[in-house]
């Protein structure tokens, strides 16, 4: 949800793909943003200023001054916006744009806006390929403009060809796509895991432990968000990531989950690895129900591989990153983990403290670096604990660079 919650100043100017952005504005209300509208007089010869106040939620400015003599102070409309899309750009207003015209409301929000500005040229296709028209977009583009490419197709002339402005999908697909290659995590690739593991006894039996998988996830999700192409291999847990772009591997076993974060580790740049794995197992693994008996029953268990440590004696350029749960000397044991696992740093929580830990829905953390230097946050929810966390990383990240 690239565009949730932000602020979109749609600029509307007079061509017929006009008429499509009332359903471009019902879209983009759709991925949670809040749309304002501007618009030209030519436009409003192709769309009703009313259809666009009704699906945006918000009037429609057309003037600098409104029907009762307000004055429409462009500068805040466009300080309010943390995008301007104009889409239908036509030649003329984009002519304007290009040398710096100001006489509307569009020209003057265009001039004021300190945001990213995408524009969705629409044209008959000579006007398209016209030398002032290449010209005119070229200059945008030097002025750090997106410019949303127009298409091929049936023209309002008749004529087919390149110039039908973007269809209203392809507008927001372009725009969240170019919004999340501007996020401080676009291009990674990050590999988290999470949630406990069980360990089979037999068919109907297993070792597990009381980890719900609740921060994993919502690191994995925070990471999503901040534009990393995130891996999450999770054990057996009901949480699940609500961001879209999370591929998700579900696991059962140490070894299972061992097995998928080994395959994937060299491919990755940042693996955090806040898994609740299961130290021993049961050295044999019944295939038939066990059945009561007499006396004790004795199961012999054997150590997992640690994944953490496998992975710290591969690592090459990654950065490892470790949680550490303890019901004692929490941040002793947490720093020798960082030598022995081979970490960038580790995330140390106590199983103890009341409202950290598993199952509950806080978290409070201790960060400890490779230089054995101590962060301490306050106790938060695990969400905001994921942002801290995420947030620490990238600062990592930018050390290692
Ligand atoms: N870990 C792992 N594989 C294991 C055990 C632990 O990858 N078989 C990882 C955990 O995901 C965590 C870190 O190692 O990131 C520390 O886990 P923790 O349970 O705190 O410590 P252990 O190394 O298992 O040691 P101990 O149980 O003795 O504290």
């Amino acid at each position: 949800m690239l565009l949730k919650n932000k602020h979109i100043l749609l600029a509307i100017t007079g061509g017929i793909a006009a008429y499509k952005c009332a359903h471009l504005v019902r879209l983009l209300v759709k991925e949670g943003a809040h749309v304002k509208v501007v618009l030209t007089k030519s436009a409003q010869e192709f769309v009703t200023t009313k259809t666009l106040s009704v699906l945006s939620k918000n009037e429609v400015v057309t003037d600098f001054f409104d029907s009762n003599n307000n004055w429409n102070n462009h500068v805040a409309l466009a300080e309010w916006a943390d995008i301007m899309l104009v889409a239908p750009l036509t030649a003329n207003t984009l002519s304007k744009f290009a040398n710096g015209l100001c006489d509307n409301m569009v020209s003057a929000c265009y001039l004021s806006a300190k945001c990213p500005v995408f524009v969705a040229p629409a044209m008959d296709l000579d006007m398209y390929k016209h030398p002032t028209t290449i010209k005119n977009l070229k200059t945008l583009e030097s002025n750090k403009n997106i410019i949303i490419p127009a298409e091929h197709g049936e023209l309002a002339s008749g004529l087919v060809g390149e110039g039908r402005m973007a269809e209203p999908e392809n507008i927001v697909d372009f725009m969240k796509k170019t919004m999340s290659q501007h996020l401080p995590f676009s291009g990674k690739k990050i590999l988290v895991n999470a949630g406990p593991t069980y360990e089979a006894i037999d068919p109907v039996r297993f070792i597990g432990n009381r980890s719900s998988g609740k921060m994993g996830v919502a690191l994995a999700d925070e990471f999503a968000k901040q534009g990393a192409d995130v891996t999450l291999v999770l054990g057996p847990s009901h949480i699940k990531p609500t961001e879209q772009t999370v591929e998700t591997i579900m696991v059962e076993s140490a070894d299972e989950m061992f097995e998928k974060c080994n395959a994937l580790f060299r491919t990755i740049d940042i693996a955090v690895l806040s898994a609740a794995v299961a130290d021993y197992k049961p050295e044999t693994i019944y295939n038939s129900k066990i059945k009561k008996q007499d006396g004790a029953l004795t199961l012999n268990l054997i150590k997992t591989t640690d994944i953490l440590e496998s992975l710290g004696k591969q690592k090459q350029h990654q950065i490892l990153v470790g949680f550490a749960l303890e019901t004692d000397n929490l941040l002793e044991y947490a720093k020798e983990k960082i030598k022995k696992k081979n970490l960038d740093f580790i995330v140390a929580n106590s199983a103890s403290e009341k409202g950290s830990g598993f199952g509950v829905d806080t978290n409070k953390i201790t960060i400890i670096d490779k230089h054995n230097n101590l962060h301490n946050f306050e106790l938060k929810s695990k969400q905001a604990v994921a942002k801290d966390i995420v947030q620490f990383t990238y600062k990592t990240l930018k050390d290692h660079a």
